[in-house]
């Protein structure tokens, strides 16, 4: 059976995984940077970049090490190639094309986002095609799987993406970075929602409009403009919680109102169920916000009454790992879809290169 080598640098997580065919995870190590950047309030490319080649090559050998396997039982070598911090990922991908020189095996270039969408199909055999809503710090689209290297793109954000909306404003709510996690807890200390909504009138961009695309940046102002407006002083908790759990309801509206239009898009598309097992499509839900539980109770209530199949991977593969890119890697040399050793990496690299450029979006559409 074949095995791959995973390596993921293209953020600030530093990780390193293999993966065999049968989606049996041997080792996955993540290392995170939090404490690097936490006093940014965010990820400086630099830093990543250094901390990467600090740690990856140990990392590398402790993820070998733990699969219990030696470099020669590889089938094949996978690093994300992009789209993300260019620096971070060129870090890994020498390290990875090294091995697979050294070693003289097949070396594969993974685009990110294909990492995340395929997940669905390492944690749960998933089958082609299926609607996936891909929201993390750096990214927010919903697309149609079609196949491995094959994506439609639906609706993808017009300017911040999800998981950089919940930071933002978790900052400007005196919460610490990063901040998704933090403002789900204090959310949690809100028992009455709908007061909270009253009172904080959050907006909904994009909601009731055509198509799947979002828009974050007025909401995270909004939020802004609700602090502004609270008493002098310290930010009480009670009123941070309250602002927190109004931001999450906003956040589930307009993710039930977009899914809902990609789900009738992807019926229109596939109006016939999988015939043949009677399985029903399946509406995957990945990247790092996938965490969150508000959110995942309220696509999963869209999704049966869609009558398809709810899946979100777990938490481990939810956020950045290199489990999902050993996968990607196993998924294309299966369809001998490897790469040359010179391959580029690549800052932006979109899923459906057909899809129309989103002015304001950059790296994220
Ligand atoms: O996929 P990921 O680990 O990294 C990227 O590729 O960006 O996603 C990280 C993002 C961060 O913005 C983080 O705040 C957000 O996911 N996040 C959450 C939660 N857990 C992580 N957002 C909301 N609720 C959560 N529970
Ligand atoms: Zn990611």
């Amino acid at each position: 059976m074949k095995i791959v080598l995973g390596i993921e640098t293209s953020c600030d997580e530093t990780a390193a995984s293999v993966v065999r065919e049968d989606g049996t995870i041997l080792s996955n190590l993540v290392l995170s940077q939090l404490e690097e950047h936490a006093a940014f309030g965010g990820v400086v490319p630099e830093i990543a970049a250094r901390a990467h080649l600090e740690h990856l090559d140990t990392l590398i050998k402790a993820a070998i090490h733990d699969a219990d396997i030696q470099f020669s039982d590889l089938s094949a070598v996978a690093a994300t190639s992009g789209p993300g911090l260019i620096g971070g990922v060129m870090v890994g991908m020498v390290a990875g094309k090294a091995i697979a020189a050294a070693h003289n095996l097949p070396f594969i270039g993974v685009n990110h986002l294909e990492g995340h969408v395929l997940t669905a199909r390492l944690a749960e055999k998933v089958t082609f095609p299926y609607l996936v809503l891909l929201v993390s710090g750096g990214h927010t689209q919903i697309l149609i799987a079609e196949d491995v290297g094959k994506y439609k793109r639906l609706g993808t954000t017009l300017d911040d993406a999800l998981g950089e909306c919940f930071d933002k404003s978790a900052k400007l709510m005196g919460l610490g970075y990063p901040g998704g996690p933090n403002l789900e807890k204090i959310a949690a200390k809100c028992t009455d929602s709908k007061t909270a909504r009253e009172r904080f009138a959050l907006p909904l961009p994009m909601h009731g409009r055509a198509g799947c695309d979002f828009s974050f940046s007025g909401l995270k102002t909004a939020v802004r403009n609700a602090i502004e407006a609270l008493p002098a002083g310290d930010l009480q908790e009670k009123d941070i919680a309250a602002l927190a759990c109004a931001f999450q309801h906003s956040v589930g509206d307009i993710l039930k109102d977009r899914c809902q239009n990609a789900m009738n898009s992807f019926q229109q598309y596939y109006p016939q169920n999988d015939t043949q097992t009677n399985a029903l499509p399946a509406f995957v839900v990945c990247g790092g916000v996938a965490a969150n539980q508000h959110i995942r109770t309220i696509l999963k209530d869209l999704t049966r009454k869609a009558e398809m199949d709810f899946m979100a991977p777990p938490l481990t593969l939810c956020s950045d790992n290199a489990a999902m890119i050993a996968w990607t890697g196993l998924e294309r040399l299966n369809k001998g879809l490897t790469d040359p050793l010179d391959i580029a990496a690549r800052p932006r690299w979109p899923l459906d290169p057909t899809a129309e450029k989103k002015l304001g979006a950059g790296v994220k559409a």
